[in-house]
């Protein structure tokens, strides 16, 4: 049976002169995320991620390493890969520029664009930045130096192939203007609508200077731009253009491209107006995310600041990180990264609220009865108030979970978390254990706590995937089976269940 819900996610396919840092993993994170919730919400997911391994930029690091490019990447491939496994990273595809299935997907794409004569050959002057794999004109230039970077540009005078993207201009502006979630978030949207109103160049889309790259069909002088093959990555992990399993049927139009701000022009201009050469439908949003500083500096080699993020879960644990890049920072704005800042939401919402939560529920239910769940008696206003907030918050979840918005998503859980907390001193347990009377009023309590501990648990598996599972195991239910369309009502622990008595799920980390 095929699934009409399906969702196509993907991160940028990264460079691989440079070994992961943090601000890959957080693109990468996001993702992934999204893609755990999408699944558990019902759809059939196709997350992709991978890496791009043309262009002079890792050219020029492999002969610095005294490598050839290959060597390179085959060794940096593995960086990235290992990485994504420890991150609990749930990609469907892992996608190599370098793989036959990409070249010949570029191949076709190229060969397309210019049968319908949006592709020609003439003559490039201008000013390449080489760590942005970008050409500006004299006008661009910042004191000669590349307006993004602040690095010198190399002036190039070769001959090149031209993709007609001038040609594109009214057809995008148009396509931007009437989609108003294509670009998101908004004030990303006015960056590129402004870009693009003020005009744009047919685009140099080959190079002859280096030679690392796809050749261009037919020219073999000639290989093909950095960024036209690297976007083309989002259709040849699908399959196209055989499409022999029907990836690209399913799949195509991509749901969205997570991307940081760094590469919006790219994937919101190049992208989609090749597309439209080719005649093939454009992505349904691209979505830019900020800029991570660390203590309040840029990131960068030179300042020895890069965060490593091997390092940082052998020292908190991975869900803690995974935790802590989605819930610091709005997804969309930039965000400064701090050790202080990452030990205290480590030590307040997972240590205090949500390893309290967990801990005090199960605690209570072994000291009251052995940790067996008895069936919950008559519904109290309280019960009632505490289930409606649960119930009502879902929504609330689904559509911040829907935009991308995270940041707001945990912290909608963590009302959830507050609240139960709450009902813990409302109903006061402690008290009701005094009375023989009141016995089953206590049962009703515990169970009302461990199913809000359930429901918390299968929110946080997208973000948290071990604590999720770990929760799961504490309630005897089945950590495979964590679909929140089939687990999301109220009432489904079933009595009788023996609960597990916790060591903290998060121990306090002390300065
Ligand atoms: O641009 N904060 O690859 P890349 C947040 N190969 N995110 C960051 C970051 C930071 N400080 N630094 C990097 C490329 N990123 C191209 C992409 S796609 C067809 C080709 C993340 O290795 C962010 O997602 O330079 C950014 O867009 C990406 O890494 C750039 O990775």
């Amino acid at each position: 049976m095929t699934n009409d819900k399906r969702f196509y996610l993907s991160t940028p396919i990264y460079y691989v002169n440079d070994v992961p840092h943090i601000g890959h993993a957080y693109t990468t994170l996001a993702c992934d995320v999204l893609a755990r919730y999408k699944r558990a919400r019902g759809y059939d997911v196709y997350f992709l991620t991978g890496t791009d391994e043309h262009g002079q930029k890792v050219e020029k690091a492999a002969q610095a390493k005294g490598e050839t490019p290959l060597e390179l990447a085959d060794r940096v491939v593995k960086r990235f890969q290992s990485l994504w496994e420890k991150l609990n990273i749930s990609n469907t595809d892992f996608i190599r520029t370098t793989q036959e299935r990409h070249k010949l997907a570029v191949h076709e794409l190229f060969r397309r664009i210019e049968a319908d004569g949006d592709i020609y050959l003439g003559e490039y002057e201008d000013w390449y930045c080489t760590p942005c794999e970008t050409f500006w004109t004299e006008k661009q230039l910042l004191d000669g130096n590349c307006p993004d970077c602040g690095r010198p540009t190399d002036k190039l005078k070769e001959e090149s192939y031209f993709f007609r993207m001038s040609k594109y201009q009214d057809r995008i502006l148009e396509h931007i203007e009437s989609n108003p979630d294509f670009i998101q978030p908004k004030s990303r949207r006015n960056e590129i609508l402004s870009f693009v109103r003020e005009g744009l160049r047919d685009l140099s889309i080959s190079r002859t200077s280096f030679s690392w790259g796809i050749p261009v069909p037919g020219n073999e002088k000639h290989v093909i731009y950095v960024w036209f093959d690297a976007l083309t990555n989002y259709i040849s992990a699908l399959g196209f253009p055989n499409d022999e399993n029907g990836n690209c049927a399913n799949y195509w139009p991509c749901d969205v491209h997570v991307i940081g701000k760094d590469i919006l022009r790219f994937h919101t201009v190049y992208w989609p107006t090749f597309l439209m050469a080719a005649g093939l439908p454009l992505p349904k949003t691209i979505f830019a995310h900020g800029w991570w500083t660390v203590e309040g500096q840029k990131m960068s080699k030179s300042l020895a600041n890069v965060v490593e993020p091997n390092m940082l879960i052998d020292k908190y644990g991975v869900d803690a990180i995974r935790y802590f890049l989605l819930r610091e920072v709005p997804f969309g704005l930039d965000g400064d990264f701090s050790h202080s800042a990452l030990v205290h939401r480590i030590n307040s919402d997972l240590a205090n609220d949500l390893g309290n939560l967990i801990s005090r529920s199960t605690a209570m239910l072994n000291k009251y009865f052995d940790g067996i769940l008895t069936p919950p008696g008559e519904t109290e206003a309280i019960d009632q108030a505490l289930q409606d907030k649960f119930m009502g918050q879902l929504e609330v979840i689904d559509t911040q979970m829907g935009a991308l918005a995270f940041s707001k998503a945990l912290q909608s859980i963590w009302e959830l978390v507050s609240a139960a907390n709450k009902y813990i001193d409302d109903s006061a347990p402690w008290a009701l254990a005094k009375d023989e009377a009141q016995k089953e009023r206590l049962g009703s309590v515990m169970y009302n706590l461990l199913e809000a501990v359930r429901l918390i648990g299968l929110l946080v598996t997208p973000f948290m995937p071990e604590t999720g599972a770990n929760i799961c195991t504490i309630l005897g239910t089945d950590p495979n089976n964590q679909q929140l369309d089939e687990h999301d009502q109220w009432g489904l622990l079933v009595p009788g269940t023996v609960v597990a008595k916790t060591k903290p799920l998060f121990p306090r980390i002390e300065n």
